[in-house]
């Protein structure tokens, strides 16, 4: 991999916030649906470390390069938390480990059984660390392209600086993961061809399955379903696209349009349903 790994690390940083000022939420506080989508991105960022517990339980544990990467990544990813934790306090709601702790008590009771899952996938393909690059590129794509439009639709000037921030490190996550998934896809026949298959039939909106439908629903919808959330969406497939032997997919548009028209048969975010709005509320009532 030529991208410079140790400058990646040594550049890793807790986001800075000392000068960002949470107060101005008080006097000119944030709409309900851009709160409402801050909290499902608190919730997914505070799940980076439980994404990494999976991921480690493949063969990328195995290299030095992914684990320094990780180890980064999750400690940046827990930062982005705190800092929207930050933002739900200023609005008198609960934000960090408080809410985190309900978030994971109501996960559905297979989630246990990912590592194991994990682990029997790395032990079947030797690309299972291909697959993981090119999830991640494709994920946190998306999330950078999540934080632009709930920039944008908020129209906060202190919410767009911190999501500035927010957004510039995930650029760094991009360059890892993209050029990881490009230097081993072009390496692979069997691994495009796993990708492809695996992105296809199992991909969804970072955040399916850990949390609700209803909410994955109302964030895709919120953020993408306006003229420049389609754009931006396009955007997304283009960059999937530029991956070797993945052009054609439009996993990014094909989900705004399932999500928005409510048909989601087959796919994975159906699997999410095991949590229940029901569940997520109360869980979220015993948390404040
Ligand atoms: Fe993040
Ligand atoms: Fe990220």
């Amino acid at each position: 991999m030529s991208i410079d790994i140790d400058s990646l690390v040594r550049r890793s940083a807790r986001l800075e916030v000392e000068d960002i000022n949470f107060e101005a939420f008080r006097t000119k506080p944030l709409d309900p649906d851009t709160l409402r989508c801050l909290r499902y991105m608190h919730d997914v960022e505070g799940h980076t470390a439980c994404y990494m517990r999976h991921l480690l339980a493949t063969r990328a544990h195995r290299d030095p390069e992914v684990t320094a990467f990780l180890a980064c990544w999750c400690y940046e990813e827990h930062w982005h938390g705190e800092a929207i934790a930050e933002v739900l306090r200023a609005h008198t709601e609960p934000g960090g480990r408080a809410r985190l702790a309900a978030t994971r008590q109501r996960l559905p009771k297979r989630d246990a059984l990912r590592p194991v899952a994990f682990t029997l996938a790395s032990a079947v393909t030797p690309h299972i660390v291909a697959v993981h690059m090119t999830w991640g590129a494709v994920n946190e794509w998306s999330t950078q392209a999540g934080y632009g439009r709930l920039a944008a639709k908020a129209g906060h000037p202190v919410l767009s600086e911190l999501l500035r921030r927010i957004m510039r490190q995930e650029g760094r996550h991009i360059d890892f993961y993209a050029l990881g998934a490009r230097t081993r896809l072009a390496q692979s026949a069997t691994a495009r061809h796993l990708m492809r298959l695996a992105l296809r039939r199992y991909w969804a909106p970072v955040g399916a399955g850990v949390m609700p439908d209803a909410e994955l629903r109302f964030l895709v919808t919120h953020l993408f379903s306006d003229a420049e959330g389609r754009a931006a969406t396009q955007r997304i497939d283009r960059l999937v696209d530029r991956l070797p032997g993945l052009g054609g997919l439009h996993l990014a548009e094909k989900a705004l349009d399932e999500l928005a028209t409510n048909s989601v048969p087959d796919r994975a975010w159906r699997a999410g349903a095991a949590v229940t709005d029901r569940s997520y509320e109360e869980g979220h009532r015993h948390a404040c």
